[in-house]
């Protein structure tokens, strides 16, 4: 698409949510202060995302088609490896509509996989995004950092809201490539650390070495949540081709991604399976 000048925003902006999981749900919320309404769309959404929508109080439309013709704002918050796809989504549903939404893309990606969607829909109507901390209910734990040209009119729709936004500069990219740089901490390292347990079950001497690391006072942190391990995996593919893009070493995401995988996919029933560190 060819890019258009950057739109003002009119004072209550229609804001579309694409997709109201856990932290969807809660980004549609903070915006209700600010939009005129916060629609999302049905089609293809489970009953559990359905039902989050409703709690949040957002208003329900059938489908992404009826959502981008209404929205000013449209805001992906989805799982990382969808985040493409989504953006095509998009680009698709605005065909022929004379003017085009601001899209903020909200997920764990690539500073590439930004610009690329920022190519899709026009720069100057894409603003990188990146949250930091849990679904915020409540202000005080986490923030939204944007980047790109309309980040600081992004950032005006959260102004009181649970979710601190902070701009990054007018660029696609920063605000990504800060969420890949914590995530090495944030989902990298408790990989390595589940790493060690299922190497340790694997060879039978997870006894022996929970002793040593508390002879040698080690405090092993709390392991990520299995549950969300799916989702993960996209998120440190996408943190490896951050570090790739500059040269550096992929690998510890990458290998991260890994284990995320392997704990996806692994039977929960299965105690004698090194991954399972549910029981
Ligand atoms: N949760 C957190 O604490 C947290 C913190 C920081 C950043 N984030 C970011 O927020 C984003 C979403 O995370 P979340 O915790 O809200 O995830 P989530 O609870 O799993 O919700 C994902 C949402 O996306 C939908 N979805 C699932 N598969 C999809 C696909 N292939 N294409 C399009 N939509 C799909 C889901 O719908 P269905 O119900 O129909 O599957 C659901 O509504 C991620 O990019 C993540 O990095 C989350």
């Amino acid at each position: 698409m060819p890019d258009l000048p950057l739109p003002g925003l009119p004072p209550r902006p229609v804001v579309g949510v694409l997709h109201p999981g856990v932290m969807g749900a809660a980004v549609g919320s903070a915006l209700k202060r600010a939009a005129g309404a916060v629609v999302w769309a049905a089609a293809g959404r489970s009953l559990v995302t359905s039902k989050r929508a409703e709690i949040a109080d957002l208003v329900g439309v059938p489908d992404l088609a009826a959502l981008a013709a209404r929205a000013d704002v449209i805001v992906s918050v989805c799982p990382p490896h969808a985040a493409r796809d989504v953006a095509v989504q998009v680009a698709a549903a605005l065909e022929g509509r004379a003017d085009r939404p601001l899209y903020v893309e909200a997920n764990a990606v690539s500073p590439a996989t930004v610009r690329a969607i920022g190519d899709l829909l026009g720069p100057q109507h894409v603003v990188d995004g990146a949250i930091i901390g849990p679904p915020a209910w409540e202000p005080g734990r986490t923030r939204l950092w944007l980047s790109g040209a309309a980040a600081p009119a992004v950032a005006e729709l959260f102004a009181g809201s649970p979710f601190e936004a902070c701009v990054l500069g007018a660029e696609l990219g920063p605000a990504s490539a800060l969420k890949a740089c914590y995530a090495l901490q944030s989902k990298a390292l408790p990989a390595l650390w589940w790493a060690m347990d299922a190497a340790a079950r694997g060879y039978g001497v997870d006894a022996a070495l929970q002793g040593e690391l508390e002879r040698s006072g080690v405090v092993v942190p709390a392991r990520p949540d299995p549950a969300k391990a799916w989702r993960w995996v996209g998120e440190m593919e996408e943190a490896g081709d951050a570090l790739a893009a500059l040269g550096l070493p992929d690998g510890f995401s990458r290998a991260a991604a890994q284990v995320y995988r392997a704990v996806a996919d692994d039977d929960p029933t299965d105690r004698a399976n090194p991954w399972n560190l549910r029981g």
